[in-house]
């Protein structure tokens, strides 16, 4: 122990020496670099409701290519079910959140749309997803918001404006 001392003292005292020429450094850059970094983001701003929306789609999209890419294609083409592109503009949100958690309990319910798909697609069955609400949200999210333009992002609350009737 005796020996080590005196080399874990160097030791401590470079380390302390060093971290402190490397706070004062950094310092005088910033001041340097404050106002290029203002100028920038003043060229391109940034829309922190469109920053926000982006990743509530990108969860809603890595969901989607988890769970439902290997059935459904996300422009109008059929694949073993419905493209879905648009989905929310020719059914109710409520309808596409109950179809996704148990579409078989829609189907027995006699739901006429879920009764007719189910024919359509040769009485393929979708299975049911345990989604908590979050996840939900950004499923359909993202459902809603396909091919749309990130500036153009609608919320699920805007969905009426777009709905077809
Ligand atoms: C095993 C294949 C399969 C998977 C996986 C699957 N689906 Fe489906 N989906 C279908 C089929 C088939 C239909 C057509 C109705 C039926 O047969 O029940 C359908 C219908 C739908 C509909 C109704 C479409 C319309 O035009 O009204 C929606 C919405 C839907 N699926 C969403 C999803 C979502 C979201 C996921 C992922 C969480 C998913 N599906 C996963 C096969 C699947």
């Amino acid at each position: 122990m005796k020996t080590i001392l005196p080399y874990f003292c160097l030791i401590l005292f470079a380390l302390v020496t060093i971290s402190a020429c490397q706070t004062s450094q950094p310092q005088q850059e910033n001041k340097e670099q404050t106002k290029p970094a203002t100028t920038t983001t003043s060229s391109t701003p940034t829309n922190p409701r469109t920053d926000s929306l982006i990743m509530v789609f990108n969860e809603g999209q890595a969901l989607f290519n988890q769970n439902c890419l290997q059935c459904h294609t996300t422009n109008k083409e059929r694949m073993i079910g419905p493209g879905l592109l648009g989905v929310l503009e020719r059914r109710e949100v409520g309808w596409v959140t109950a179809f996704i958690k148990n579409s078989q309990k829609l189907i027995a319910s006699g739901d006429s749309i879920a009764v007719a798909l189910y024919n359509e697609y040769n009485k393929t069955q979708m299975q049911s997803f345990a989604l908590n609400q979050e996840q939900m949200q950004s499923l359909l999210f993202y459902l809603a918001n396909l091919g749309r333009k990130q500036s153009e992002y609608i919320t699920l609350d805007e969905l009426p404006k777009i709905k077809k009737k």
